[in-house]
């Protein structure tokens, strides 16, 4: 008999094909996630739970399953999943990493360039038709080129951004809980501590996954020792950011912008306040929203579900 494999959402085809090669695979195909109650009946007919940042997998919901043996996350981060759960019940985890870095990187650096020269304020200015003139005053942004850029985190995505800020000439210093020599030569950045990240850089970007440490990172306390002029890019995990004081910094000119590609809760509230603010640019998660990166990511998550089916260590194993 094949196995079963329940997946909570449709996920690129190339994936599900791969997996229904060896195995009954039932798809939620709802636009929303699986409700709770759903995700607690389907995961008691399985053997393996795709799963995306979107579903909370925790002990209940891994006792639910009693044949469940792999959990195969569509994404790097797992923040989603109570690993210590997982791992003392002896279920395997896994993740999609390496294949969304270049993708991640990209719309980490569009955001960059978007909120320091005022890009999508200034576009809805135009469309609502309010360009009456040239303005020697309106829309005066922050240099990039040139720039110091300090990243807290410096994993795979950490350093692809590293290599293009290079491309504008941009002064880049890290942070991360492990030195890079080899990273540091190639690409010619320098190792810093937090504090020094925050008090010299024009540019922060944040590239360290969630966890206990990492949850509000940025609060009032840190962003008070930001510049001026300092803008602030998330493309790794909304609650890194404490909302609240961000929100304080930027109408009291504490810091001068910040591009969010997550927020704290997802989705956030229609009204909420940083939505008011020309100086914030928001998107809904989709840094590593490209064609060829989520096909890339189905085919990985399935590789990975399979090999854990057979009973083999899968590429991508995030517990032992
Ligand atoms: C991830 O993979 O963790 C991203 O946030 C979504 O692709």
């Amino acid at each position: 008999m094949k196995p079963r494999v329940f997946i909570t959402r449709l996920i690129p085809d190339i994936g599900i094909k791969k997996l229904q090669e060896v195995a009954e695979v039932k798809v939620w195909s709802g636009e929303l996630p699986p409700p709770r109650e759903v995700l607690m009946q389907e995961v008691k007919e399985v053997d393996g739970l795709v799963s995306l940042l979107t579903d909370k997998i925790d002990g209940e919901l891994m006792d639910a399953g009693k044949n469940l043996k792999v959990i195969s996350n569509y994404a790097v981060g797992f923040d989603n999943i109570d690993l210590d759960a997982a791992t003392q019940r002896g279920l395997l985890v896994t993740n999609t990493p390496g294949v969304l870095t270049e993708t991640t990187a990209d719309l980490a650096f569009a955001l960059l360039l978007a909120t320091a020269r005022s890009v999508v304020w200034a576009d809805k200015f135009t469309r609502e038709g309010k360009w009456k003139t040239w303005e020697p005053l309106k829309f005066l942004g922050q240099d990039i080129y040139g720039a110091q850029l300090g990243l807290l985190g410096f994993g795979r995505i950490g350093c692809a951004v590293a290599k293009r800020a290079r491309g504008f000439d941009m002064k880049v210093k890290y942070y991360d809980l492990f030195r890079n020599e080899q990273a540091e030569k190639e690409l010619g950045v320098e190792y810093a501590s937090i504090d020094e990240i925050l008090t010299q850089s024009d540019f922060i970007s944040l590239h360290v996954p969630l966890t206990k440490d990492t949850r509000h990172l940025i609060n009032k306390d840190s962003l008070k020792k930001m510049k001026k002029n300092a803008v602030i890019i998330n493309t790794a995990r909304g609650p890194i950011i404490n909302e609240d004081d961000l929100y304080e910094a930027l109408v009291n000119g504490t810091i001068w912008a910040a591009g969010l590609d997550v927020m704290d809760p997802e989705p956030p509230r229609a009204d909420h306040p940083l939505f008011k603010l020309d100086n914030v640019v928001v998107l809904p998660h989709i840094a590593s929203a490209s064609i060829a990166t989520r096909n890339k990511m189905a085919l990985m998550a399935a590789e990975n579900m399979i090999a854990g089916l057979r009973g083999e260590i899968p590429p991508n194993l995030v517990n032992t």
